[in-house]
């Protein structure tokens, strides 16, 4: 049983290029898989096939089979934040569309709650703030505070910490595992930065110019990776991960993420 099934899944650009070229991928519900690959491989593009929401003059051709509600975090929260919107009432309005015929008053008390369970403290007073009024961190908070409100069985996530520095990167990582688990959901979640994915992952989609180049057990494929791209990225993640350790301090190394805590 697959809350989400890919099967030959090719999007073409009005001119004839192909931009994702025939990509299969299924999911298990409650599964984490993380899709990892260079700017430009067709991570984005994958998702906004699942969710619909395919830029105008691509076409899509083969099978998404999506029995799951799902729901999406973006990369960026500064620009996918209505900045006219109080948080509180973006994430009300989430959730009313997802309970019809349920009271504003209703709408804001789940606000609440859900802004509780993603960390935000001073909930009932953090409703009332202006997106420009919130760190980074919050604003991500706030983001997926939205996406649960849609109470999703699959959470697609894209980028949701690039924008972030290290430490609130950690952060909204813990909160991003600790939901998966605490919900059942399932997620799939996307960055250029193979050490991020691996951190919330159980299975891993490797992409390079459109095409799957690898896919597998996370653990499996990063202590074996059968293709050369995938092993080039474990390299580059090894070699970060050394140069920054002989410049950081040991107390800041331990509270930034590395691939040894999830190789384990
Ligand atoms: N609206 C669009 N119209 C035409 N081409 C597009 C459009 N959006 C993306 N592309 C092209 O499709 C390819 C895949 O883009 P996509 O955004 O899926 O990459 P990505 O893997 O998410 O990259 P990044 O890591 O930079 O976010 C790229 O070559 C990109 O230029
Ligand atoms: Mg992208």
């Amino acid at each position: 049983m697959s809350a989400l099934k890919i099967k030959g899944l090719s999007l073409v650009r009005a001119d004839g290029v192909t931009l994702v070229d025939n990509v299969d991928l299924a999911l298990a519900p409650g599964e984490t898989l993380g899709i990892v690959g260079e700017s430009g491989s067709g991570k984005s593009l994958t998702l906004r096939a699942i969710l619909g929401i395919l830029p105008a003059g691509i076409t899509a051709t083969g099978e998404i089979a999506c029995t799951a509600r799902t729901a999406m975090v973006f990369q960026e929260p500064a620009t996918a934040l209505n900045p006219t919107m109080r948080a509180g009432d973006l994430v009300a309005r989430v959730w009313r569309r997802h309970h019809p015929g349920r009271s504003k008053a209703d709408a804001l008390t789940a606000a609440t709650e859900l802004f509780e369970q993603v960390g935000i403290d001073r909930a009932a007073d953090r409703l009332r703030a202006w997106p420009h009024e919130l760190s980074g961190g919050m604003r991500q908070r706030v983001m997926i505070a939205a996406a649960l409100a849609a109470e999703p069985e699959v959470l697609l996530c894209d980028e949701p910490t690039t924008a972030l520095d290290v430490r609130v990167q950690a952060q909204i990582l813990d909160l991003l595992r600790d939901l998966v688990a605490r919900r059942s959901m399932a997620m799939i979640f996307v960055s250029h930065d193979l050490a991020v994915v691996a951190s919330v992952s159980e299975r891993l989609l490797v992409m390079r110019r459109g095409e799957v180049v690898e896919t597998g057990v996370l653990t499996e494929v990063l202590a074996a990776p059968a293709h050369e791209y995938t092993a080039e990225l474990l390299a580059a993640n090894l070699g970060r991960r050394l140069k920054s350790e002989s410049r950081e301090s040991r107390e800041s190394r331990e509270s930034s993420e590395s691939l040894g805590s999830v190789t384990r």
